[in-house]
């Protein structure tokens, strides 16, 4: 199953093998991408993958969340765009591209933003020393905007479809939860309109024929459920969303207080069949790849697992057994990884293994 071809809207994937979206931190200050991401995103597609989501491009000069986030807000970034979509397609793979919003997790060193912006004036940051703007409806509007003409430069520059970033708590997850949108509007969030309007937006940019995703998160802690989350899917899927994609940190991952079964199975059933379904979560093996599609998910993406091996599906596909933890030293040129996340993998408690 893992290995055989699979159809996605127009598309046809090798496999259902996805990389998941994540964000590099290596793009030059400018905003465009650098040499060394090139050579990350070819590697993996190289590695046999169906399709590659590429993570977080900033849609808006407000929503940059942090350090070396790449950018997709202006018509001067098509050649950028265009060699990260080139690069992926060398290696084999559908190149999808991840638009992104960071809300109020946007620092004021990368967006010159007294008060980052958000659906509501809600703290921000660790110790909530800042307090967000609540963007007003000329605001909301630009960005909604925003996000349809980010999806027209995908397009333009040779992507196969894009994935709308509504997971993870940045902007569109700050306007679909209460806890961050306290708004009484007409955006309000029990309307969901947000996440729907920057949806059709970017549908209008791009017409009917071509690849929109849409990723989200099926809880929050203090915040929404799978109540608010199987609306959601509804409202998408009567718009025409193409795919979509659960974020999860592990697959089999169980919320008490929303029933003895994993969140993964809920979401299968919420969609039911009626769109592929991209799950993801701590898969290291092809037996997790294997659960995985047998709870329902069609496409199964891997993060963490393509940074330490990003020959990973064809490695996996000859019976060998994938490399588990990273070196130490000399990972950036052994890997193909740029050198920023690298160092991001070293520091960083939990993201990755290391050797001893
Ligand atoms: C370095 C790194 C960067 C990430 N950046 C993004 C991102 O830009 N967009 C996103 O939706 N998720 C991002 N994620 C989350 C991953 O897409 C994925 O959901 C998560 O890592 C769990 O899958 P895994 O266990 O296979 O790594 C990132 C994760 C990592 C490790």
């Amino acid at each position: 199953m893992v290995f055989s071809p699979y159809r996605i809207a127009s598309l046809k994937l090798r496999n259902r093998l996805v990389m998941a979206p994540m964000a590099t931190f290596s793009s030059h200050a400018s905003g465009e991408v650098h040499p060394e991401e090139l050579a990350y995103l070819e590697r993996r597609s190289a590695g046999g993958l169906g399709m590659v989501i590429a993570g977080a491009c900033g849609v808006h000069a407000s929503g940059r969340a942090f350090e070396g986030q790449w950018m997709c807000e202006k018509d001067e970034r098509l050649p950028s765009l265009r060699s990260a979509a080139e690069a992926i397609h060398r290696g084999g793979a559908a190149a999808v591209l991840q638009i992104h919003h960071g809300g109020r997790h946007c620092p004021r060193s990368l967006t010159g933003l007294e008060r980052p912006w958000s659906a509501s004036e809600v703290p921000c940051g660790k110790d909530g020393a800042v307090v967000a703007h609540a963007m007003t409806e000329t605001e909301i509007l630009e960005i909604v905007e925003s996000f349809g003409q980010a999806a027209r430069l995908a397009k333009d520059s040779g992507w196969d479809g894009v994935e709308i970033h509504g997971a993870n708590g940045y902007l569109l997850q700050q306007f679909v939860s209460p806890a961050t949108n306290r708004r009484e509007d007409g955006w309000a969030a029990s309307s969901l309109r947000f996440p729907l309007e920057v949806y059709r937006s970017v549908r209008r940019s791009v017409g009917p024929g071509y690849l929109v995703g849409y990723r989200f998160s099926p809880t929050e802690q203090d915040g929404y459920g799978m109540e608010t989350t199987r609306r959601l899917i509804d409202l998408l899927v009567e718009e025409g969303v193409d795919y979509l994609h659960v974020s999860l940190h592990d697959f089999r991952y169980i919320l008490e207080p929303e029933g003895p079964e994993p969140l993964l199975t809920q979401v299968v059933r919420a969609v039911a069949g009626r769109r592929p379904l991209i799950g993801v979560g701590s898969v290291r093996s092809l037996r997790d790849a294997e659960e995985m599609l047998a709870m329902g998910a069609d496409l199964v993406a891997l993060g963490r697992a393509l940074l330490v091996e990003p020959d990973w599906p064809r490695v996996v596909s000859e019976g060998r057994e994938p490399r588990r933890r990273m070196p130490r030293e000399g990972a950036a040129s052994l890997l193909t990884l740029p050198t920023p996340l690298v160092q991001k993998m070293l520091t960083v408690p939990g993201w990755v293994e290391l050797e001893d």
